[in-house]
């Protein structure tokens, strides 16, 4: 089941919550920018993909879209990309280079409907200026998110990130400690080598975003979070090279989990 919900007035987010057990949920977010050229940010997990094109048509008109801005080709992000693309023939999706390579292992995307951006790159889309921004924790070589200078909100992929026990529509009405230890469980379960990484190398990466100072934060993986809240998303993420290393159940684990669910 995917909800919509709006984060600004021309911003809707559709978002669905999946469960890792043991664990809690992770909401999967796309967005829709409208404007003069509408833009769908990500395109909803491919488990979701019937499901995804219901809730898009419920916040627009699909041949309405103009542009999808892939921030990476992981599985929770592809579900109705190619779906799009063929209902709309004047959709052109923003990717890099490596997000066309690794498209082209699976469903390769039309090369004269993709627009290559790298990181500090500026595209206009109708009314908006997009800068293309490398957040500073990903999991896949290909993410690319952005800061859209009209609105000032920062969409930042898989980065921000958090592992809920339950998922509001407002990151503040989560408790800090909720916030910072689910941010913290995710970081660590995403993107493993935090814990190898230079600690001043990663401090700057977080001062570059906290320069930017942005009005909202729309991460894939959390809900919608005012600017005001960037410093404790930062915080959360300055303490995660150094937290508990995630390490998955083994099959012991597996085969008890099972147990439980079968009874005796
Ligand atoms: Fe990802
Ligand atoms: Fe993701």
């Amino acid at each position: 089941m995917i909800a919509t919900y709006p984060a600004a007035p021309d911003i809707d987010v559709l978002t669905s919550t999946f469960p890792i057990p043991g664990f809690g949920f992770v909401p999967v977010n796309a967005f829709v920018l409208h404007g003069s050229e509408p833009v769908l940010v990500d395109t909803g997990a491919m488990v979701d993909h019937a499901d995804f094109m219901t809730a898009l048509r419920s916040v627009i008109d699909p041949v309405d879209l103009r542009w999808i801005w892939l921030t990476h080709t992981d599985f929770d992000h592809i579900g109705s990309l190619h779906q799009l693309l063929e209902e709309n023939p004047r959709i052109r999706v923003i990717t890099t280079f490596l997000g066309v390579g690794i498209m082209s292992l699976t469903a390769p995307l039309p090369m004269d409907r993709v627009f290559l951006v790298n990181p500090g790159q500026d595209i206009t889309v109708g009314d908006r200026t997009l800068t293309a921004v490398k957040p500073p924790v990903f999991d896949n070589p290909s993410t690319t998110g952005f800061y859209d200078q009209k609105s000032g909100t920062f969409f930042s992929s898989d980065c921000f990130g958090a592992l809920l026990q339950e998922v509001p529509q407002n990151a503040a009405d989560l408790s800090d400690d909720d916030l910072r230890q689910g941010q913290v469980t995710w970081a660590t379960l995403d993107s493993p080598w935090l814990h190898k990484v230079d600690a001043g190398a990663f401090a700057k990466e977080l001062d570059g975003i906290r320069a930017m100072e942005p009005t909202m934060v729309l991460s894939s993986h959390l809900p919608a979070a005012a600017g005001a809240m960037t410093d404790r998303l930062l915080a959360s993420l300055a303490a995660s090279p150094t937290a508990h290393p995630f390490t998955g159940p083994d099959q012991a684990a597996l085969e008890q989990m099972l147990a439980q669910m079968t009874g005796p």
